[in-house]
């Protein structure tokens, strides 16, 4: 029902570079559906530069950012829009913390992510922070889907 429709969020997951390098999509979508969450949208491709300004677009005069660009781009990732009663935050919980190093075992990070000394965060997945940017990311990422 309408009520139903409402309450139901959506979210953009990314499984960065090294995670499809290191053969973690089975194991990262596993846990996304033992949540409870519908993977409504899927999708693998190689991040141009284009995409990753405007995903990006708040990050842009970072320091970090010429890293985090070759970083995303290294190898294809895959894409998803990920749906489910409070899905922002709750795919955010099971990824846990940004660095790696102090993300809870458990989590995606905690589990698989890594520090590169000297090199840049490579923590594995992607998640909207507010239900607004999780629209604006979708749109961008998946412009075919129409709803
Ligand atoms: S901030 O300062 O709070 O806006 O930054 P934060 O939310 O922690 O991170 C924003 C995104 O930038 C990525 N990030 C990095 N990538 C590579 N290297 C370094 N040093 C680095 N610092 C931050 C971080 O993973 C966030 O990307 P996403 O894809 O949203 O996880």
């Amino acid at each position: 029902n309408w009520r139903k429709i409402e309450m139901t969020e959506r979210t953009l997951a990314i499984v960065k570079p090294d995670g499809v390098n290191q053969k973690k999509v089975g194991e990262i979508i596993r846990r996304i559906e033992r949540k409870g969450y519908d993977i409504i949208a899927i999708k693998m491709l190689q991040a141009d530069e284009k995409l990753l300004r405007q995903h990006y677009a708040e990050l842009v005069g970072r320091p970090f950012f010429p890293g985090l660009l070759k970083y995303m781009m290294e190898n294809e990732v895959v894409a998803m829009v990920v749906e489910g009663d409070n899905v922002v935050k709750g795919w955010r919980t099971l990824m846990g913390t940004t660095n790696p190093t102090e993300a809870t075992p458990g989590t995606i990070r905690g589990d698989f992510g890594r520090d590169w000394p000297g090199d840049e965060v490579r923590n594995v997945v992607h998640g909207s922070d507010t239900p607004e940017n999780a629209e604006r990311e979708i749109k961008l990422w998946f412009p075919e889907l129409k709803r």
